[in-house]
């Protein structure tokens, strides 16, 4: 079966005054359908540069990234926008949810921003929200739930469009360890029952002994490390 996620030969350069920063040197990286794979690396090594490249949200310097099959900078920017929304969940490490909307229309939002029918989007939210055991609090604001009930709802929001990917960046960075081990046991549910794939960077190494694979970001490439 064809990859998931398939990057070559990436790079990523920033220019800072006259002082080139090379963040990523010449990265490959290869998912599997169904696979979780976490990635470590210390802070500054680019691992937030690989996701936002990973889901279009920058480009690289060079390279090609190809994404359930399709060359993702071959797009125009607003193809690559629909696509990323179609294709590509993303769970930050601070949830972004919209505070101005309930938890249901939080979740509800890329479905509607992809043009699927109102009724339809709700169902599907609805779906998603149980499926991270919060459909209870569907009503209510971001403001009205803790830490660890909004990562849910963003998790909810990452997995309603029933993207081919989820790229989290440490999703359970600001949790204290039994909400984190909550939303581990979440993800890797969510990994088992439906096959989701997940590339996910965190600190955290209960999370990264979970996943299949761990990979480090050092020296702007990804190293394999030994399974613990
Ligand atoms: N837009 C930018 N312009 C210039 N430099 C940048 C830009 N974005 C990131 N960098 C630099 O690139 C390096 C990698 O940043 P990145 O955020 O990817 O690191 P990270 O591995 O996610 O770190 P952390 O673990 O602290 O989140 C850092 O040195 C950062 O300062
Ligand atoms: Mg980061």
């Amino acid at each position: 079966m064809n990859n998931v996620v398939e990057a070559r030969g990436l790079h990523k350069y920033y220019r800072s005054g006259d002082q080139t920063l090379n963040i990523l040197v010449g990265l490959d990286l290869d998912v599997a359908p169904g696979e979780a794979v976490a990635v470590v690396g210390e802070s500054g090594a680019g691992k937030t540069t690989l996701l936002n490249l990973l889901g279009g949200l920058d480009k690289p310097t060079d390279g090609r990234i190809l994404v359930d099959g399709t060359d993702i900078f071959g797009l125009k920017d607003a193809r690559r926008a629909r696509f990323r929304n179609r294709r590509v969940g993303y769970v930050f490490q601070f949830h972004h949810l919209l505070p101005e909307f309930t938890a249901l229309e939080n979740v509800m939002m890329p479905l509607l921003i992809a043009r699927v029918d109102a009724a339809e989007a709700e169902q599907r939210a609805q779906k998603y929200l149980e499926a991270v055991g919060i459909r209870e609090r569907e009503t209510h604001r971001p403001a009205k739930l803790s830490g660890g009930e909004r990562q849910r709802v963003a998790v909810a929001r990452a997995l309603t469009a029933e993207p081919a990917v989820v790229l989290a960046d440490e999703p359970s960075g600001n949790l204290d360890e039994r909400t984190a081990e909550s939303l581990h046991d979440l993800l890797f549910d969510l990994n088992a029952r439906l096959g989701q794939t997940f590339v996910i960077v965190t600190h955290n190494r209960a999370l990264a002994r979970r996943c299949a694979r761990t990979l480090l970001l050092e020296g702007g490439v990804l190293h394999d490390t030994e399974t613990p």
